[in-house]
């Protein structure tokens, strides 16, 4: 086994400032959490991340049941935030998005008009560190879904989350050979605080 440290930046936002507008892009919809989504999510997380380099700084992510895992320990935490995290699917144009209603009915009338959930092509969770500082967890779109604002559309709809919970800064840790993700996060106004590093085991070859 040889040890390898994964450096990585965290990274903030300030709530105070403007948020962007939540735009969903056509042809997609954002489901807020319910228990009854939990392996939709698993499922949505491991197409998005099995291929990707996080799948080695956290071996979770290269399996469904390790996804599944992941998602069951964040939402049974004490400081899970349901406000911000969300699924999102692909729906045909006819479809009726509901509005104001809650999670289990806003599903049902998705399912109703012939939504399959399980097409999901990406998710995000969210947790509190305290009562004013929110963290984004596992923000993840499948690859044949990518460069359409989907990932933006996530980023955005956890953040207004973080505020309706009435906190002010939200931060969340990336890997910096993540080129794409950290761009992303650069360009909506994130701002460097600091470098971790993550040690892996990685199996030694030669
Ligand atoms: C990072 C990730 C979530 C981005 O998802 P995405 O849906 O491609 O994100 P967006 O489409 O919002 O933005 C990506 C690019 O598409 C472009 N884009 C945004 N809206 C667009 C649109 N309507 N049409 C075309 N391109 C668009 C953006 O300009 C952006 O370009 P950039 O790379 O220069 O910043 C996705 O690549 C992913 O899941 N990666 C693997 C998991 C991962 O690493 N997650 C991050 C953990 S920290």
């Amino acid at each position: 086994m040889a040890l390898y440290h994964f450096k990585r930046h965290r990274l903030s936002f300030d709530l105070r400032n403007p948020l962007e507008p939540v735009a969903v892009p056509c042809g997609f919809c954002l489901v807020p959490w319910d228990s009854a989504l939990l392996e939709i999510h698993a499922k949505a997380k491991h197409a998005s991340f099995e291929h990707e380099v996080d799948a080695n700084v956290f071996n979770c992510f290269a399996t469904r049941s390790g996804c599944r895992r992941l998602m069951q320990e964040i939402v049974t935490r004490e400081n899970f935030v349901p406000e911000a995290t969300w699924l999102l699917v692909p729906i045909r144009s006819d479809v009726i998005v509901p509005s104001a209603v809650p999670p289990r009915e806003f599903i049902r009338s998705l399912q109703q008009q012939g939504v399959r959930l399980v097409q999901a092509c990406g998710t995000i969770q969210g947790l509190a560190v305290n009562h004013l500082l929110g963290s984004v967890q596992n923000l993840g779109v499948a690859p044949g879904f990518r460069g359409q604002g989907l990932g933006q559309c996530l980023l955005q709809r956890a953040l207004l989350g973080f505020r309706q919970r009435g906190m002010d800064r939200v931060i969340l840790e990336v890997t910096c050979d993540n080129f794409g993700a950290s761009r992303l996060y650069e360009r909506l106004g994130w701002k460097f605080e600091e470098t971790t590093y993550k040690c892996v085991e990685i199996l030694d070859r030669y």
